[in-house]
């Protein structure tokens, strides 16, 4: 499956997604990832900075969930698919990981990044678009900047 314009969009707007993996016993684990990024049509790039969880079950079972919202607009997507760990002397090291060293600058080194190649894309949307689908997105963003107590700059 490739990346269309929205799902491009919302992974511009969202702070942060959630990396979900699992290790050899099936146990879950879920953390947050700040520097993501979408990588031409059907790939995302994460960059481990501090994740040696979801690396060493990568390496045990790479089949991952990442999803990302963005938090005003109440909506973004939730993507499965197949994960690489790719350290950096591999050859498209420069090439995966251009995106993300931009983002992190050089406080933040990155130890390896995590290609997802995507397999299924999913919507996610607050219940609110669904209870009231009169509510333009202008509403929605109204509604959440009041619930979370903030102004736009
Ligand atoms: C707001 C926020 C953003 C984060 N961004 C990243 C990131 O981009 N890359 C990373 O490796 N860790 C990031 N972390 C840290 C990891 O989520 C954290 O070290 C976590 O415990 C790693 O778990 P894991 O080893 O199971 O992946 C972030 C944490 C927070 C709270």
């Amino acid at each position: 499956m490739k990346f269309n314009d929205a799902v491009r969009t919302d992974i511009a707007n969202s702070v942060l997604c959630w990396l979900a993996t699992v290790d050899a016993d099936g146990m879950p684990n879920v953390t947050p990832k700040e520097m993501f990024a979408a990588h031409g049509d059907d790939r995302l790039v994460i960059a481990d900075i501090m994740s040696a969880g979801s690396v060493r079950n990568i390496a045990a079972q790479p089949k991952v969930c990442v999803s990302f919202v963005d938090v005003f607009r109440q909506h973004g997507f939730k993507i499965t698919g197949t994960a690489r760990i790719v350290p950096p002397e591999a050859d498209d090291f420069a090439d995966l990981s251009a995106d993300l060293v931009r983002m992190a600058g050089p406080d933040f080194p990155i130890r390896n990044v995590i290609e997802v190649t995507v397999a299924r894309i999913a919507r996610i949307r607050a219940p609110s678009y669904i209870l009231f689908p009169e509510r333009t997105e202008d509403e929605h963003i109204a509604r959440t900047q009041k619930t979370y107590g903030v102004r736009p700059l």
